[in-house]
């Protein structure tokens, strides 16, 4: 028997890694979770006006999100929880490098290989949180995780946040073909 609950929540969270310019030129980084993809090319991200990266946005209006991994989760963490505004060098810290992305006004850092160039479209301030819809613009991934010239999750091992446990974990196999498998009750 199913039990009634007066909360929910959605899983799986993603692990983003946004990526932005301080007001002095030097990268800066935080955690994401509570984002998503909106259709085809828009993404959105739910952020604290408080944080660094969130005014670094609301200045700049250009970012990147990488994926979180597996080999990276760590630093991942660590950018999470302290605040450009306390640590400037966090990123140097856990071990983070930049290159400038040649599409946005935004650092891609080098250990993550998967990047998302976004551009600000719209800038909401709603119930003490300041929620950003972006375009993405274009995306940088090593080779080391393409297989015939498309990122292949399985070589770029994404994490996951799992609100519940608030712990990380691994993406999992693939365990069928989408608008495929259910064929077989057509
Ligand atoms: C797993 C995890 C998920 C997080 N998700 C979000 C989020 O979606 N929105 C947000 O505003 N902060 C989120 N945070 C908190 C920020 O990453 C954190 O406060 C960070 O230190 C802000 O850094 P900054 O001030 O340098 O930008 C998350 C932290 C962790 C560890």
């Amino acid at each position: 028997m199913k039990q009634s609950f007066t909360k929910g929540f959605l899983t799986p969270l993603p692990v983003f890694i946004i990526a932005t310019y301080n007001e002095n030129g030097t990268p800066n980084a935080m955690n994401a979770a509570w984002a998503g993809q909106i259709g085809g090319s828009q993404l959105s991200l739910s952020l604290s006006p408080a944080h660094k990266t969130t005014k670094n946005i609301i200045a700049n209006k250009e970012f990147t999100i990488s994926f979180a991994t597996k080999e990276q989760a760590e630093a991942c963490d660590y950018v999470g929880i302290v605040s450009g505004d306390k640590v400037p060098d966090k990123l140097e810290k856990c071990g983070f490098t930049v290159t400038k992305s040649d599409k946005v006004n935004a650092p891609v850092i080098d250990q993550l290989p998967v990047a998302i160039e976004c551009k600000v479209i719209e800038i909401q301030e709603e119930l003490g949180e300041t929620r950003v819809v972006a375009e993405i613009v274009g995306m940088k991934a090593d080779e080391s995780v393409l297989t015939d010239g498309k990122v292949d999750i399985s070589k770029l091992h994404p994490i996951m946040f799992d609100t519940v446990a608030k712990c990380y974990r691994e993406i999992g196999e693939n365990i069928g073909g989408a608008w495929s498998i259910g064929k077989k009750f057509i």
